[in-house]
């Protein structure tokens, strides 16, 4: 799996960024989405591999309980089980996982304020987003890059598929008690109106930063 699409470009790019540092916009003049500060390379395949196993087994748990929740529920039970659970279970099935990551879920059209992005997170989401602006589809499936203080973190992008539409998809699609209920819920929402397999956000995953110091 390749972490950084182009590499020398990126750099190239990171140094003409840093070189007027009140300039560091998210584009370049050019119009390329300009990648995050990327991270020093020791540990890199060590990080991926944990950061992207833990990403996939949350992807998956909430994807697996959300659909055992519209079975049992309908996708109006299923509203409220996301509203009431699905930030803990995100906590759980992070913890099960490997309980020394730290995992989020975020996105710049947040539905649940809570999941809005840090500053760090809303750089990577802002060159992810531009990415897939210019060409849909294209926004790499994992990204490292640093965090405040420049810790380590591991992104895994995330996309809509077709089930994801009955909550998130065009309002006027939406079951009319599923857009009573997140209306009445979620008064700023800002998750409705994808379609199919577009960029929604990502999981995001902290790792604990070096303890070596007392
Ligand atoms: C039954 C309705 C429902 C379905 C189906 C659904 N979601 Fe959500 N989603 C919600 C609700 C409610 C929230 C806000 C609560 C939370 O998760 O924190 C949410 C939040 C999210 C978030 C966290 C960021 C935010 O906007 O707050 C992501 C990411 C997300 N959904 C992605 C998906 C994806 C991808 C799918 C399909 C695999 C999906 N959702 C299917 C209802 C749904």
């Amino acid at each position: 799996m390749k972490l950084f699409h182009r590499p020398t470009v990126a750099l190239a790019l990171l140094l003409a960024a840093s070189a007027c540092s009140d300039a560091a916009e998210p584009e370049a003049e050019a119009g390329t989405p300009v990648p995050p500060d990327s991270l020093p390379s020791e540990n890199r395949a060590e990080m991926e591999a944990r950061g992207s196993a833990a990403a996939d087994a949350l992807a998956q748990g909430l994807v697996g309980r959300l659909a055992e929740a519209i079975d049992e529920q309908g996708i109006v039970g299923a509203v409220d089980f996301c509203s009431a659970e699905a930030m803990e279970l995100t906590r759980d099935i992070a913890e099960a996982h490997d309980s020394s990551l730290d995992l989020k879920r975020t996105t710049t059209r947040w539905r649940n304020p809570d999941n809005a992005p840090d500053e760090a997170e809303a750089r990577v989401l802002e060159y992810l987003e531009a990415l897939e602006a210019r060409d849909p589809g294209s926004a790499p499936m994992t990204l490292a890059a640093a965090g405040p203080d420049g810790s380590p973190r591991f992104y895994r992008t995330l996309r809509t598929a077709p089930m994801c539409l009955q909550c998130h998809g065009a309002e006027a699609d939406l079951d009319p008690e599923v857009r009573r209920i997140l209306e009445a819920r979620y008064p700023e929402d800002r998750a409705v109106g994808y379609s199919e397999g577009e960029f929604r956000g990502v999981i995001r995953v902290g790792f604990p930063t070096n303890s070596s110091s007392p």
